[in-house]
């Protein structure tokens, strides 16, 4: 007999259906609870709902567990590549070796952007936010591929797919040479997904640049660390968009937007932005713990805490072992990563930290990786999105193409005046 939840209202007395999913996750599904009570649920910030059944992502926060489409993240990244994980997240399996070729040929395919669209990004003045111009600049990708706007054709979803993931690292890295005034270096067939990247972020007219494949390799397992993490802000905020009807380039450009938060993906430049003015003001780990404590401050741990997870985030380890491996091998140090280890050290041992289950998340170290990367701040929640884009085209494709979802509305609880007459402009 399948489980049910009883609920009394007054005298009367409903069943409310419970779903169960895979790892045993109980969720009451309340999609008639309207019909049958006229009483809504009410959970801001989504903290107790569920929006969707989904077979892409999981995650166990009080385990630390994360698995893309069951493979646990950490032998993705000791194992896989970014581009392989991107395959498994958006088609559900670990690509063979000819998938694998077929899916890298089509991404070095799309690589290149448009003339007039590189043109676009003349109108950026210097010093314009990156995560804007990459909004901007991913939305307007309808303006030049038309024939990928039919969000009900599979086979274009496909073809939307290679290019947004191939042209985002493309976009990314433009945007950093505009913005450096300097000369935009193409993408080259012959590199891989990272080193290309890398190869048009530093690359100059008159010198290629050779990353240490050490560095090549940090940035691969940081991206696929960021490939899709289950119902979060930009993810949700994806869905929605694409709930609508509205094709898969407008739905990931207001994905980036949300993404870029402080609370979000901007934690990463924010995590940067503490560790700096903690040093610069030299003022001492206990007493910016202090700090932080102290309600009034109105200060937070940046890249500390998270809504799903009450234990360590996964992703958090592995970037931190990444971090002092990749300053190890290219013999650098960087008084942030010493620090950070010192905020961690201190703020697990702190009861208002244990209290709160507060634990370093991805944003906490990534930081370091990048900045060894010689990436600057101002382009690194860029790079959560580079990272996040296989994720939000696989919850996107999920919620249009599999589950099929009705339009993403949500009901309220008003709480504004009740009727009151119009008062003319004479009167007022
Ligand atoms: C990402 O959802 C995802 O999966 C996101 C992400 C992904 O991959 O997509 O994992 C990426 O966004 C990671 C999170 C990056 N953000 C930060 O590092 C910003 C700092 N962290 C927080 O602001 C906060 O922890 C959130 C936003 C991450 C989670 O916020 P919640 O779940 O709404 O928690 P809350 O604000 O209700 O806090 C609960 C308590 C409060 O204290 P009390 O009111 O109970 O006394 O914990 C405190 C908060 O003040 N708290 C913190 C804190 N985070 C929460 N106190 C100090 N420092 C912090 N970082």
């Amino acid at each position: 007999m399948p489980e049910t939840a009883n609920l009394q209202l007054g005298e009367k007395k409903f069943d409310l259906p419970v779903v169960v999913g895979s790892e045993n996750e109980h969720a009451i599904d309340i999609s008639k609870l309207r019909d049958q009570t006229g009483y809504i649920t009410l959970d801001e910030g989504y903290g107790n709902t569920g929006s969707c059944q989904s077979s892409i992502t999981f995650i166990d926060g009080d385990r630390g567990i994360l698995r893309y489409r069951g493979v646990p993240i950490e032998d993705l990244a000791e194992q896989s590549s970014f581009i392989e994980t991107a395959h498994l997240l958006i088609w559900g399996q670990l690509p063979s070796s000819e998938q694998l070729d077929s899916f890298s040929r089509h991404l070095t395919h799309h690589q290149f952007l448009r003339e007039q669209l590189r043109q676009h990004f003349e109108v950026f003045p210097p010093g314009s936010p990156p995560m804007a111009v990459l909004s901007a600049v991913l939305n307007s990708l309808a303006c030049f591929y038309p024939e990928l706007l039919d969000t009900e054709d599979e086979e274009l979803f496909e073809e939307a797919a290679a290019r947004l993931i191939s042209k985002v690292r493309t976009i990314a890295a433009y945007s950093y040479k505009h913005d450096m005034g300097h000369y935009l270096v193409y993408p080259h067939p012959e590199k891989d997904f990272c080193e290309n990247f890398l190869h048009m972020m530093f690359s100059e007219p008159y010198r290629d640049y050779e990353p240490d494949p050490a560095l090549v390799r940090a940035l691969d397992v940081l991206l696929l660390l960021h490939a899709d993490h289950e119902q979060n802000c930009s993810t949700s905020t994806v869905r929605m968009v694409g709930s609508s009807g509205a094709n898969l380039f407008a739905s990931v450009a207001a994905g980036v937007s949300a993404l870029w938060g402080r609370l979000h993906g901007g934690a990463n430049v924010a995590v940067v932005s503490m560790l700096e003015s903690i040093l610069e003001q030299g003022i001492s780990v206990k007493d910016y713990v202090q700090q932080v404590k102290d309600k009034e401050a109105g200060i937070r741990l940046m890249g500390f805490g998270h809504r799903v997870y009450r234990n360590f985030d996964p992703r958090a380890k592995i970037i931190k072992k990444q971090a002092e491996a990749v300053l190890a091998k290219i013999q650098r140090d960087d008084p942030l990563l010493g620090l950070a280890e010192e905020l961690e050290g201190a703020a697990l041992a702190d009861d208002y930290f244990k209290e709160r289950s507060l634990y370093p998340n991805v944003d906490f170290y990534s930081g370091v990786i990048l900045r060894a990367l010689g990436i600057p701040t101002s382009m690194f929640t860029v790079m959560f999105a580079m990272g996040r884009m296989p994720g939000w085209i696989a919850q996107w494709y999920e919620d249009r193409f599999v589950t099929r979802g009705r339009i993403h509305r949500p009901r309220q609880v008003y709480t504004g005046p009740t009727e009151v007459c119009y008062v003319p402009l004479s009167h007022r």
